[in-house]
């Protein structure tokens, strides 16, 4: 501290930086500094490495931790991630303000994707509460937690849109639509971010990957982007948008190319885009080591080239490429690359720096007893199961199996995930303790307060899972099969939990087969052989393909990788104390083949169904969805009634439903409201998501429900990128689901701004 105060006592205007501004005033400070930075230390700023003890990436091998270390304390880093607890943060924090010459200190980034150590539901998961306060909430608990341990940084919100079940960060994101993506991604930045950054409890959010990551061909993580310009504006940018719109302070590239042009080297995504068009005043970080990936992508020759059209591009800060730090200043001193790019990337960084407060104080995440005190609290615990059970989504209860009763039924409880502590945690927990959840066997004993009979019937996996390393399924040792049939044979009713295991989703862990993976499906039809009354608990990160278990098993709740508590949210639900009220953010496929599989889909020339073979179908599955987008049921039933439209003097469209809860449970429903602009000068999709509200109705209560329509929803972006609003002719739904609700139309001539 003492070196940070001496560095800035040498610069008069920064004498005032030790004391808090009432009105902050950080572009005159962020000047100062940098007039008195040498370009090796403004390089430093833009340098970002992953710490020595935790690696979410491939490790580095050119650079020695003794480098790293000796980096650091010359000022040539601005930023690690991965370096977990104040005790680690305060020990790197004070080797660069005490040693430095000018003591800026770093900032902290860390995956905070569903929380830090108290996790809640992966984000998928989240997005299936249409909950916008719930998931608010649950980004400020992890931002709380993270906050409490040293970190000031999230890499989230990701708020990828995809269409493709089988790519693995389905999981991390919020599904197919932009609409409620868009929205989405608002809370959680809002959430992580809060009012005011300075604020201890804070972070700053990330809003990644910029951009089109969620359309990697087949799936496959990583893979080429090839997309149209229409795609590109009005489904892939929106919620990247919206979060710009909500203040988001980063952005991070993705890892894929776009049509061509490797995303961290895009001058349209992030000079044109973002930081033209938008205005955006943040500062954007690469992806683990996306600058010098470029050379793969057969965009550049050598890192050089990478780091010259990197920063040209507008990426303002290097995780783990060594491009910036090992190129930029010869780059500038040969004239390639003009300084005011490397000032104008630092201004923003240390801007930043400015409002998480770190140059007042630069430990102050770094309190021990905040963060022994805030870490895994009560509290915290509370939020993650009230996001658990908001998560949850019932997908089918024909024989009303649910909820189930807490006495006299006699229960077997059988699957590989019943009694997994882990895989509830999903795949980014990097702080958690593992094997820390509250399994679905720990939930319902505890609920009932009696013991279980249970069997796993199978192994799932055949290894011991690990985070970068790949995961076995057992496909061949059925020996525990026989003892769970025997228990289910002399059951009442059998609850089978079963999915994936938690590390099959997530970077890196696409699938070709959507299924459930290893023994499973034989387990399933060799219980249901011998006792069809099955409520099977689905536990996995992305929509599955489970055609046989929807068209045979009476019941079926997703619950997601649920988080710390979703033994115990799962078990509330089971026994009723709780009304399932998710809804699906992405829709379930029938089969592979299906995918990509969205609602919002064009309507193409040859529509159908007709008779003959010439339109737009598979001659061997159905075009819909096994589950629908939006859909969800509850143990209570909604009735939909007295749909009306009309265009007021505003103008806008005021749509009007009344709903009522018909069934004998007070419940929740999340009313949507879609629309189809029916001939545009660029083909609009056969339905788009433009409003929902959720609403807690008693048994017997109806309640009239409204939306406005403006040209915010009616528009949409031409392909030079302009949003317009096109009179003309609107279908309007409002319904349960995409596939499902009222309808109407009208003529829309006149909207205004
Ligand atoms: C790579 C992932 O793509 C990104 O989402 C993550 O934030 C970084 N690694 C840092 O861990």
């Amino acid at each position: 501290m003492r070196k940070l105060i001496c560095a800035l006592l040498v610069l008069p205007v920064l004498t005032v930086i030790t004391v808090k501004a009432q009105q902050p005033d950080y572009d005159r400070k962020v000047d100062s500094l940098l007039s008195v930075m040498t370009l090796e230390e403004k390089i430093g700023q833009m340098n970002q490495y992953n710490g020595f003890w935790d690696v979410t990436g491939p490790v580095p091998t050119e650079k020695s931790t003794k480098e790293k270390y000796d980096n650091i304390i010359s000022g040539k880093v601005g930023s690690v991630l991965n370096v977990l607890g104040t005790k680690e943060v305060r020990k790197l924090q004070e080797l660069v303000v005490t040693k430095s010459r000018l003591g800026i200190p770093l900032v902290f980034g860390f995956d905070v994707i569903h929380g830090y150590r108290t996790l809640t539901p992966i984000p998928l998961g989240e997005a299936a509460s249409w909950d916008l306060d719930a998931i608010e909430k649950s980004a400020r608990i992890a931002a709380l937690e993270a906050s409490a341990a040293g970190q000031n940084w999230t890499f989230a919100p990701m708020v990828d849109v995809s269409r493709d079940a089988r790519w693995g960060r389905v999981m991390e994101g919020a599904g197919e639509d932009p609409y409620l993506g868009s929205l989405i991604a608002k809370a959680r930045v809002r959430g992580f971010q809060g009012e005011d950054l300075s604020s201890s409890g804070t972070i700053m959010a990330c809003a990644k990957h910029y951009a089109g990551y969620g359309f990697a061909e087949s799936g496959k993580d990583y893979n080429t982007v090839d997309v149209g310009t229409s795609t590109i504006f009005n489904v892939i940018l929106p919620p990247f948008r919206a979060a710009e719109e909500a203040g988001v302070k980063t952005f991070m590239n993705s890892f894929n190319e776009l049509n061509g042009v490797p995303a961290t080297g895009n001058n349209f995504l992030l000079r044109t885009i973002l930081k033209g068009e938008w205005d955006f005043d943040g500062f954007v970080v690469s992806d683990w080591g996306s600058i010098s990936e470029m050379k793969a992508h057969g965009f550049v020759k050598d890192n050089r080239e990478a780091a010259e059209k990197a920063v040209k591009a507008g990426c303002d800060m290097d995780m783990e490429s060594y491009a910036y730090i090992t190129y930029l200043k010869d780059l500038v001193e040969s004239g390639q690359v003009d300084v005011k790019l490397i000032d104008d990337a630092v201004k923003r960084i240390l801007h930043a720096k400015f409002e998480l407060g770190l140059f007042d104080d630069p430990y102050k995440y770094c309190n021990a007893e905040r963060e022994k005190k805030i870490i895994g609290q009560e509290s915290n615990r509370k939020a993650a199961l009230d996001m658990s059970r908001k998560s949850m989504v019932l997908l089918k209860n024909d024989e009303l199996l649910l909820p189930l009763n807490k006495e006299g039924v006699k229960i077997a409880l059988i699957g590989p995930l019943a009694d997994d502590k882990d895989s509830p945690l999903g795949n980014w927990g990097g702080a958690v303790v593992r094997n820390s959840a509250i399994s679905v066997l720990e939930g319902m004993e505890r609920y009932t307060g009696n013991q279980l009979r249970f069997s796993k019937g199978i192994q799932l996996v055949s290894n011991e899972p690990a985070f970068a390393a790949g995961i076995s399924i057992n496909a061949t040792d059925t020996s525990m099969m026989s003892e769970a049939v025997s228990l289910a044979r002399e059951a009442d009713i059998v609850v089978m939990v079963l999915g994936e295991h938690g590390m099959q989703s997530g970077e890196g862990r696409s699938r070709a087969f959507l299924g459930l993976p290893g023994l499973q499906q034989q387990l399933m039809e060799a219980v249901y052989a011998v006792n069809p009354n099955i409520v099977l608990v689905l536990m996995n990160g992305r929509p599955l393909a489970i055609r046989w278990a929807a068209e045979n098993i009476p019941s079926i709740l997703e619950a997601w990788q649920p988080g710390s508590m979703g033994g115990q949210a799962i078990a509330e639900i089971l026994y009723g104390d709780y009304n399932p009220s998710g809804k699906l953010p992405m829709s379930f496929p029938r089969s592979v083949g299906q995918v990509p599989l969205y609602y919002n889909h064009k309507s193409t020339g040859r529509p159908g169904p007709k008779k003959d073979v010439y339109w737009s179908h598979y001659i061997d599955q159905s075009n819909d969805p096994l589950f629908p987008f939006g859909f969800g049921l509850s143990y209570t039933d909604f009735k939909y009634t007295n749909l009306q439209v009309k265009a007021t003097s505003t103008p806008e469209v005021f749509v009007s439903v009344v709903i009522q809860n018909t069934g004998e449970m007070s419940g929740e429903e999340v009313v949507q409201l879609y629309i189809r602009d029916e001939v545009a000068s660029v083909t609009r999709p056969v339905k788009e998501l433009k409003g929902f509200k959720k609403v807690m109705l008693k048994a017997g209560e109806s309640r009239k429900i409204s939306f406005i329509l403006t040209k915010n929803e009616l528009g949409f972006y031409n392909n030079e990128g302009e949003f317009i609003f096109e009179p003309g002719d609107f279908e309007i739904w409002v319904g349960p689901s995409s596939a499902d609700g009222l309808h109407t139309s009208l003529f829309v001539d006149r909207l205004d701004d």
